[in-house]
């Protein structure tokens, strides 16, 4: 690879789930750029260079190696990298704080700081530096007064530019996404680093999907992004346990409301609760930022997102229990999925975690499925090792048990053999559909009482 034929040297800073793809696609939509990805987890950047990446992605893969090697690197050498680079995204984690003041709300920006520092002692030039990591609104600032104390004369100029993957569709929403997002200070130097910023995405999305705002508005939209579609799981999940009361069906007033265009379809799929490392975090966040400025009412409002949400996990632990004759101790439940999502390995925050240890603490056996995130769910469950079995084939797991839980609406397990299943469990058998994703009728006719999200359940009881 000769480096001097290269335009611009881009240099991402987190080889986590936004950074690798993110970095992949900019790589491969613009061979006159080269793109370095770096991170302190040297394991990571050794699987990023290896066909096993630390990440299950659909297509990822593919993507990877049509740059890598040509104008795509993975490294640890991060001060290096930073010196040569023109323009910085910024993409590490940014969890919630879990120490001191706003523990358990605020957002934790100490990994966030640490990158402002390593690239304010490495930097020999100016630099456009982009906020790719979800931050509070008005970080730029903060980022900007650590990076330009920097004694050397230097100037950085920080963007927002938010991401807006999901993920298990993350190549397909790069490729294609609704909207790329950039936001800049309004003056001369702001606007220069913005319009480079457009060029790199316009070498691929149409420019009328390429939005600027100032940096504020751009931090915030990204937070309230998040919070609107979180809100729109919790506002189903609070009508389906209606629904449950009233013999309405969930997914049929979904259908009814989605198809006014002022609502829209997407997002109201009735579940045992929205999972993923972000929702919950920026909501949080969202809640923390609105406390600070006194909006209590504001912060209230969005805080009952989450509520919502662990109530709708309780309400489906709770529904097995007193389903299966208010004891649930000894018995052996397999839950097929734990990722918090299909498509994915990624089990953060995972409505399966917290299910999993709520039957735990009733004393029942678990045995855990899912065709990607086993190795995860060890780690996640790790402190309990006696109490859980792991098992790929959910035909295995689910042998002997008393009850299935479909936990990840993964689309193989809508296409199991569940009449051979229903043979090899405990009788009566109970399967709790916590995805809505199967025919629940014809479960009921092999033999299963089933228990749906928001639907009058089906049993052979009288
Ligand atoms: P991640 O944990 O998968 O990756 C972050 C990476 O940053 C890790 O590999 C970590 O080792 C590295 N890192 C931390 N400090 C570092 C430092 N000082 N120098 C170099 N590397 C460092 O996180 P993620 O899921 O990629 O999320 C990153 C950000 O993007 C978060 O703010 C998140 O809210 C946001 N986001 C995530 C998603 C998603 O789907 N996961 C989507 C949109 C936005
Ligand atoms: C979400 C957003 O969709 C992305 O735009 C955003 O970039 C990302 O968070 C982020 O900031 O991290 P992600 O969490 O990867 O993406 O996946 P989603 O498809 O949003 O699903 C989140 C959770 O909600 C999953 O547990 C999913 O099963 C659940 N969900 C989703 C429902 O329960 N019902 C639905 O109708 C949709």
């Amino acid at each position: 690879m000769n480096e001097q034929t290269f335009q611009k040297k881009i240099l991402c800073i987190g080889a986590g789930y936004v950074g690798g793809p993110t970095m992949a696609m900019i790589a491969a939509k613009c061979p006159q750029y080269l793109v370095t990805i770096v991170d302190i987890n040297a394991e990571r950047i050794q699987a990023w260079q290896s066909d096993d990446l630390p990440i299950f992605e659909p297509g990822l893969l593919e993507l990877v190696k049509q740059a890598r090697g040509r104008n795509l690197v993975f490294s640890t050498e991060i001060e290096e990298n930073i010196r040569q680079a023109d323009i910085i995204f910024v993409s590490v984690n940014t969890p919630t704080k879990t120490f001191g003041e706003g523990a358990g709300k605020c957002a934790d920006l100490q990994y966030w700081e640490k990158t402002a520092r390593s690239i304010v002692k490495a930097a020999e030039s100016d630099k456009i530096i982009i906020e790719k990591s979800t931050l509070p609104v008005r970080t730029a600032g903060a980022m900007a007064r650590i990076l330009n104390s920097n004694g050397k004369g230097l100037h950085f100029e920080v963007l927002s530019n938010p991401e807006f993957l999901a993920e298990g569709t993350a190549i397909a929403d790069l490729q294609s996404p609704d909207r790329v997002l950039i936001g800049s200070r309004e003056n001369e130097s702001g606007r220069q680093a913005r319009d480079q910023i457009v060029e790199i995405y316009a070498n691929w999305v149409p420019k009328e999907r390429i939005i600027t705002s100032n940096v504020w508005s751009s931090e915030l939209s990204k937070l309230v992004a998040n919070a609107f579609l979180a809100q729109r799981i919790s506002s189903i999940n609070s009508i389906s346990a209606l629904c449950e009361k009233t013999e309405a069906d969930v997914q049929e007033v979904a259908y009814a409301i989605g198809r006014d265009s002022r609502i829209g379809s997407c997002f109201l799929n009735a579940s045992v609760g929205f999972g993923g490392s972000c929702f919950k975090k920026d909501i949080l966040n969202l809640v923390y930022i609105c406390e600070s400025y006194g909006l209590t009412e504001v912060a209230e409002y969005w805080e009952n997102v989450v509520k919502i949400n662990e109530y709708q996990e309780q309400r489906f632990v709770q529904n097995i229990l007193h389903s299966m004759f208010n004891t649930i101790a000894g018995k052996r439940i397999a839950l097929l999925g734990f990722a918090f999502k299909a498509d994915t390995g990624d089990t953060r925050e995972s409505p399966a975690i917290y299910v999993t240890r709520m039957l735990l603490d009733e004393h029942a056996h678990v045995v855990i499925s899912d065709p990607q995130a086993l190795k995860n769910a060890k780690s996640d469950l790790r402190d309990c090792p006696d109490l859980v079995e792991y098992e790929a084939d959910p035909y295995r797991a689910a042998r002997h048990c008393h009850a299935i839980a479909i936990m990840t609406e993964w689309k193989e397990y809508t296409r199991l053999d569940y009449a051979s299943i229903y043979a090899q469990m405990e009788k009566p058998a109970f399967l709790f559909d916590g995805r809505n994703i199967l025919d629940h009728r014809e479960l009921f006719e092999i033999g299963f009482n089933v228990y749906p999200i928001g639907k009058t359940p089906l049993t052979h009881f009288t």
